[in-house]
């Protein structure tokens, strides 16, 4: 298959009749699947209500079936079609991040989503993207569209048209290309038909956000304790993960540059994955800066493209620095603890 580049400015005005997004749009409801941004990371879409689109995308990704899907929408009004119930938590946080990097559980009222999708689950998961190209998709083609990150199964998610590229050629209709996507990391997802929501996986919207506005929110124990059984079904798979092996170093610099030391002594090709502020401080094959240390959010939009450059870059072992867990911070070391295996020293 001949995958086509849409390529769309995000600025430009009219994007709902922009040919491109126009383009897109046919292809999403001829029921093929395009590659689209969000200001999270890349989703794969595909019509929600299709079983043959849905099943495209899980074939594109080579995604196990029992993981369900993200469904996209344009207006809070299409969530009556296959939504049993809107709580008055969610009601609330609808109105305050959506759109935005939030995604919301909620029951499903069956018979009009693909059962592809919810991967036969009683609820599904909904959000508006902030995403000026998105919004206009999705209006233009008038469709839920279901839409995982459009990596391949265990990679890390695309923050960049060329990453899905580099992973979907071929696989797909089309990607819609309008450049790097902002935040970096995927949604957070809210469990909301308890009465005290569950982050199922933490994201752009922090925990210290959400509780601002609806008060106690929970953290699926799955995101502390290894042993449980997460209850988004994706969160038990290795994902993100870079083809060297890789590690967490908490300690000081002095510590992680020691570990460097030793993997090359023995003749490895070692990368460190550091920040603007402590670049300086390290003597390795490939160091790569993520962020400023000083700013979690510039970390969480670069993290994605620099696991994916170390890829490049042929080394054999990384380690990485670690960040506070506090706002988006929680995120990003939930995925570089996935990225790494779980593998963590500690001084
Ligand atoms: O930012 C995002 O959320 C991106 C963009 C493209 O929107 N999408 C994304 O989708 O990250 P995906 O498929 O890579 O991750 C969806 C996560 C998975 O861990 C999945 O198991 C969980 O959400 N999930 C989806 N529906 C669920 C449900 N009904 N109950 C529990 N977890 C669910
Ligand atoms: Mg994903």
């Amino acid at each position: 298959m001949n995958t086509i580049v849409l390529k769309v400015d995000k600025y430009v005005d009219k994007l709902e009749s922009n040919p491109q997004v126009v383009d897109a749009a046919i292809l999403l409801r001829e029921n093929e699947v395009v590659a689209l941004p969000t200001e999270t990371v890349y989703g794969l879409g595909g019509n929600a209500e299709s079983d043959e689109a849905v099943g495209k995308i899980f074939a594109a990704k080579g995604r196990p079936g029992d993981n369900p899907l993200i469904i996209h929408i344009a207006e809070t009004e299409q969530l009556k079609d296959f939504v049993e119930e809107i709580p008055e938590k969610a009601q609330v946080l609808m109105g305050k991040f959506w759109p935005g990097p939030l995604t919301i559980i909620f029951k499903l009222k069956q018979g009009i989503l693909s059962e592809k999708a919810t991967a036969g689950l009683a609820t599904v998961g909904v959000r508006m993207p902030d995403h000026p190209v998105a919004l206009a998709l999705l209006k233009t083609c008038g469709l839920p569209i279901a839409a995982p990150s459009a990596n391949s199964s265990g990679k890390p998610s695309p923050t960049k048209a060329e990453h899905v590229i580099d992973d979907l050629n071929g696989k797909i209709a089309g990607v819609v290309d309008s450049g790097s996507t902002g935040v970096g990391v995927e949604s957070t997802v809210l469990d909301c038909t308890e009465e005290i929501p569950i982050i199922l996986r933490p994201g752009g919207v922090t925990k210290e956000q959400l509780e601002k506005v609806i008060g106690e929110v929970r953290l699926d124990q799955a995101l502390s304790d290894e042993t449980a059984k997460p209850k988004a079904p994706g969160m038990k798979y290795r994902h993100y993960a870079p083809n060297a092996d890789m590690y967490l170093v908490s300690g000081t610099r002095e510590f992680l540059q020691r570990l460097v030391k030793e993997k090359r002594d023995e003749g490895l090709r070692v990368g460190v994955l550091t920040t603007e502020e402590h670049q300086a401080d390290y003597e390795a094959d490939v160091v790569l800066v993520c962020g400023k240390r000083a700013e979690l959010e510039s970390v969480a939009t670069a993290l994605y493209d620099t696991l994916r450059r170390f890829n490049q870059m042929n080394v054999d072992v990384i380690f990485s620095e670690v960040f506070p867990s506090s706002g988006v911070g929680q995120a990003i070391m939930n995925r570089l603890l996935k990225a790494a295996g779980n593998k963590i020293i500690v001084e």
